[in-house]
């Protein structure tokens, strides 16, 4: 067992003795939750693979599922990264720093198991002063999955990397809550056109605007399974975003979902189970008899992301076995949102229509 350091940070000016105490651990191999815009990141120097090692460990990662490297200027990219297609410099001017990571054909510096042994390296720069001092002080590329136990909901507070990780890192910056709250979009550069193979912060519509075109992965819409052959990220076949309890989503018209999902909570009472329900403001006062959480409006979907994760880990915390949701609109951030939630119910969807 470590003895996790937690360190509070001012989000907007941090403090110069908090980065510079972070980034010697970085430095000397070791490992630092840090703030996004998105979630919190589990931070290790790219460049040293004993410390991305001790890294793939302290969250249980599968070692085939390399994690996103975290620049501070888009300069740092070629260090990173080979045969760059020119739209690639349009992105960043227009995106970054942002929640869009982009996936490129690596240079071999790249330690090979920074790169789950791929020939390709996903790169982003955050938006997030904390982060981009973090990557500055400590003068390295920072390779950074989410900071959650592998298969579990990505956190958004201090408190969430804690409940997870505690004991097995060095350290964690604390900078409140973060804003986006689902992930970056993941843009594979390396195929023509560019394919999002996980949609996230930044959406598809002011992707398109940008590139003209751009394809998405079969797997990122889909609401059953594909086959393992047929994903391309290797982050696509595993469980991810799972809460304990097992989770419905419910889809389709949205007055058939709330009358639905009151029939599958019947049911799951009946059995004696605590039942939670994953609602939005419209219909919250629909539901009874359950643990009934809203993840805010449905014309406000930027909140609804936000709150996503935090919600999921609340049913767990009250010991909620069941939860239903409701599904969402699956454009802007709701595609991102969409895709958190088919995966976490591990595709156990059932469509409500009228
Ligand atoms: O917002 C975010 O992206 C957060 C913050 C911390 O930056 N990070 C994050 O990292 O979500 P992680 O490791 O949880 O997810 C990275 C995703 C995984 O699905 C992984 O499979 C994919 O990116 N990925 C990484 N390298 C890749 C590559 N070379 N080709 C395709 N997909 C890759
Ligand atoms: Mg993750």
């Amino acid at each position: 067992m470590k003895n996790t350091l937690v360190l509070k940070v001012n989000p907007d000016k941090p403090e110069k003795e908090i980065m510079q105490i972070s980034a010697g651990i970085i430095k000397k191999g070791g490992i630092v939750a840090f703030p996004t815009e998105t979630v919190y990141g589990l931070g290790a120097d790219a460049f040293n693979p004993k410390a991305v090692r001790a890294l793939f460990e302290a969250k249980k990662r599968p070692l085939d599922n390399p994690p996103i490297i975290h620049i501070e200027k888009t300069a740092d990219l070629y260090k990173l990264a080979r045969n760059v297609p020119p739209e690639t410099e349009l992105l960043m001017k227009c995106f970054w720093p942002g929640p869009l990571t982009l996936v490129l054909k690596r240079l071999r510096a790249v330690p090979e198991v920074t790169v789950a042994g791929l020939d390709t390296v996903a790169v982003r720069a955050p938006k997030h002063q904390v982060a981009l001092a973090l990557i500055r002080e400590s003068g390295c590329p920072i390779a950074a999955p989410s900071a959650n136990l592998a298969g579990k909901p990505s956190p958004t507070t201090a408190a969430h990397v804690l409940e997870d990780l505690n004991g097995r890192i060095d350290a964690i910056l604390d900078a409140g809550p973060t804003r986006v709250g689902v992930e970056s979009t993941v843009l594979d550069m390396s195929t023509s056109p560019p394919q999002i193979l996980r949609p996230g912060g930044t959406t598809l519509e002011v992707l398109c605007k940008v590139l003209g075109n751009v394809k998405l992965h079969p797997f990122v819409a889909a609401d059953k399974e594909i086959a393992i052959g047929e994903s391309r990220s290797p982050g696509m076949k595993h469980k991810h975003y799972a809460p304990k309890a097992k989770l419905i989503l419910v889809e389709g018209n949205i007055s058939a979902v709330a009358e639905k999902i009151n029939e599958i909570a019947d049911v799951y009472r009946q059995k004696g189970c605590k039942v939670g329900i994953l609602s939005t403001d419209e219909n919250e006062t629909k539901y009874e008899g359950a643990v009934v959480k809203s993840l805010g409006s449905r014309f406000n979907l930027d909140a609804i992301a936000q709150n996503l994760f935090r919600l999921l880990r609340e049913f767990d915390a009250e010991s909620v076995e069941v939860i239903i949701a409701e599904g969402l609109p699956s454009e802007g951030i709701g595609l991102a949102v969409m895709n958190r939630l088919r995966k976490a119910s591990g595709y156990n969807i059932i469509m409500a229509m009228k």
